[in-house]
């Protein structure tokens, strides 16, 4: 298995780079986020109790996101790797995952970190609300919280894998295709 964390802020090009890599490399794509949202749109009773944490830009509790990640890991027995998008999180969830992986006899081959400046994000994140319906994107003050808890709870993630020299950093910023061959190739390293 090749197991891969796309990693970075709220607005990094996490979502647009995972379509192109997964067609590229066969990994299954798992973003908590889409998880949520299909969560929130069937009005499942998780789906509602994330809704509001996610209408102001929270986290959502540590537990609720691992165990999605255990039912998705469990569902696709055959799957050749992961692309993990928007989780972990927080070092909990990046503990978690690594035991969840380990009972798989599977681990994170590595980190790949997208480096966006922070004005660009909102700018990005502004310009997707227009017309991606989602209510987290409408309003500048629930990206900047999204982008605070982001800077409180989730950069600590990185400091977890770079203590197994697991992190590469890419340049976040760019044409679609210039980031896309930059990620392409440090996994060709590592694959
Ligand atoms: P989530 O869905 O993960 O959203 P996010 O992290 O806030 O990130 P985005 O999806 O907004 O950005 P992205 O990096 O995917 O960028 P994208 O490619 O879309 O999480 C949403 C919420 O769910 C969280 O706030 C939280 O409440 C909850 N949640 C999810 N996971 C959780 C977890 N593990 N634990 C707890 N809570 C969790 O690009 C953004 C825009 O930029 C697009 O319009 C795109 O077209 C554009 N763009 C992309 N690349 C470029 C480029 N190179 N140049 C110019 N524009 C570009
Ligand atoms: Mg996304």
């Amino acid at each position: 298995m090749f197991n891969l964390i796309l990693f970075g802020p709220p607005g990094s090009g996490k979502g647009t780079q995972s379509e192109k890599l997964i067609a590229r490399y066969g990994l299954k794509h798992l973003s908590t986020g889409d998880i949520l949202r299909s969560e929130i749109a069937a009005q499942t009773p998780l789906g509602l109790a994330a809704k509001s944490l996610m209408d102001k830009g929270q986290l959502v509790p540590d537990e609720v996101v691992i165990e999605m990640i255990n039912v998705a890991l469990e569902n696709n027995p055959q799957a050749k790797g992961f692309l993990f998008d928007g989780f972990p999180r927080t070092t909990a969830q990046a503990e978690a995952l690594d035991k969840l992986l380990a009972s798989k006899n599977s681990a994170i081959n590595v980190v790949l970190a997208l480096q966006v400046g922070k004005e660009e994000l909102v700018v990005r994140l502004l310009n997707r609300g227009k017309t991606s319906g989602r209510s987290d994107d409408t309003n500048e003050a629930v990206i900047r919280s999204r982008i605070e808890e982001y800077e409180k709870k989730t950069m600590a993630v990185a400091d977890y894998y770079r203590q197994y020299n697991k992190v590469e950093l890419v340049k976040g910023e760019g044409t679609i295709d210039e980031i896309f061959a930059a990620l392409s190739s440090e996994i060709d390293k590592r694959m």
